[in-house]
């Protein structure tokens, strides 16, 4: 499935948002990027009134309620906009034949795993976040129609809200900084993402059914102390101050509302058994990042 599509994408301003407008512009494929303002997920009817307009081939949903704590206090907004509009779309995407692209969370596992999460294992979230995301994968399921929902894990960017934005902000600020040791993932960038997602449409064969759950993060795992070490050991020192000592913490010493997965592993072995794709090791997608930050 190559060039020529109408592609829709929403979560415009998003961070993956902007990178799939990214990845996706410069050929023959007409985009259309709509945010919150002309497609709200939370209001169904300017869900469908955004398909019926544009009329596309291709779905890529990118938005989604993801302030992970406030979703404690506001659980049927979370599941409004990460439980049912999916559902919704799924609908409106077969009726009109186009393929949905949807993204999901680690936090749909509980962690209690010792290895990277597969696709099949059982799932169990632990916060409201994880909970609506979860439904948000049920509902597209249950719509039918073809889709791909991609679970990923710690996605960042050089926009938007985000652990390394959040890093080099504090570490100007402060001497220390007490960062979680017990959780481990893969920090995967929205551009990898994006990069890996336009792969793997470019790839699809029409005659196969390659519908499902597939899990893509960047290679490798860390902490979110090790995270936060690699991304002081890479920026140059700021002629301020030296950059704080990271002291590294348990979980339970960093009450948050929601309540957070210990390992956010997620194996991509299907993704690329499937369509022979695979993503960067977050380390080379860290570099990445910070150089398109010094360039930008
Ligand atoms: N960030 C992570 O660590 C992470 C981890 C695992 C999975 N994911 C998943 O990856 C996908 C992309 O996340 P991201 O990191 O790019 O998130 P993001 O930067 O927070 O972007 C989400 C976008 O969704 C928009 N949005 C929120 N509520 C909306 C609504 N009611 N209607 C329309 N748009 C709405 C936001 O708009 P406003 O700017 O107006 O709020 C924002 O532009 C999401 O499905 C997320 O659940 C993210």
């Amino acid at each position: 499935m190559t060039d020529g599509r109408r592609v829709l994408i929403l979560g415009a301003q998003g961070q993956l948002g902007i990178e799939l407008q990214k990845a996706f512009q410069g050929g023959a494929d007409e985009v259309v990027a709509l945010g919150r303002q002309s497609c709200d997920l939370a209001a169904p009817e300017t869900i469908r009134k955004a398909m019926a307009e544009v009329n596309p081939t291709l779905v890529l949903n990118a938005a989604a309620y993801t302030a992970v704590d406030r979703a404690e206090s506001e659980p049927e907004l979370a599941m409004r906009v990460n439980g049912e509009a999916p559902g919704i779309l799924a609908e409106e995407a077969r009726r009109i034949n186009a393929l949905l692209v949807h993204y999901s969370t680690d936090y749909v596992f509980d962690g209690s795993k010792n290895e990277p999460w597969v696709e099949e294992d059982a799932v169990n979230p632990l916060n409201e976040y994880g909970r609506s995301k979860l439904a948000g994968e049920q509902n597209i399921a249950q719509a039918g129609g073809r889709c791909l929902i991609f679970r990923t894990s710690w996605v960042y960017s050089p926009h938007g809200t985000n652990f390394l934005r959040t890093m080099l902000r504090l570490g100007r600020e402060r001497d220390q900084l007490r960062i979680v040791n017990d959780q481990i993932g893969a920090p995967t960038t929205a551009a990898a993402l994006a990069r890996a997602t336009r792969a793997v449409i470019d790839g699809l064969d029409t005659n196969e059914n390659w519908s499902g759950i597939y899990h893509m993060t960047c290679a490798g795992e860390t902490s979110w102390y090790g995270f936060a070490q690699e991304i002081f050991r890479r920026v140059p020192v700021p002629k301020q101050k030296n950059w704080p000592d990271v002291v590294g913490i348990l979980d339970t010493e960093y009450p948050t509302p929601a309540k957070r997965p210990k390992n956010s592993m997620l194996s991509n072995a299907k993704l690329y058994a499937r369509f022979g794709v695979a993503l960067p090791s977050w380390q080379d997608a860290l570099g990445e990042t910070l150089q398109t930050m010094r360039t930008e």
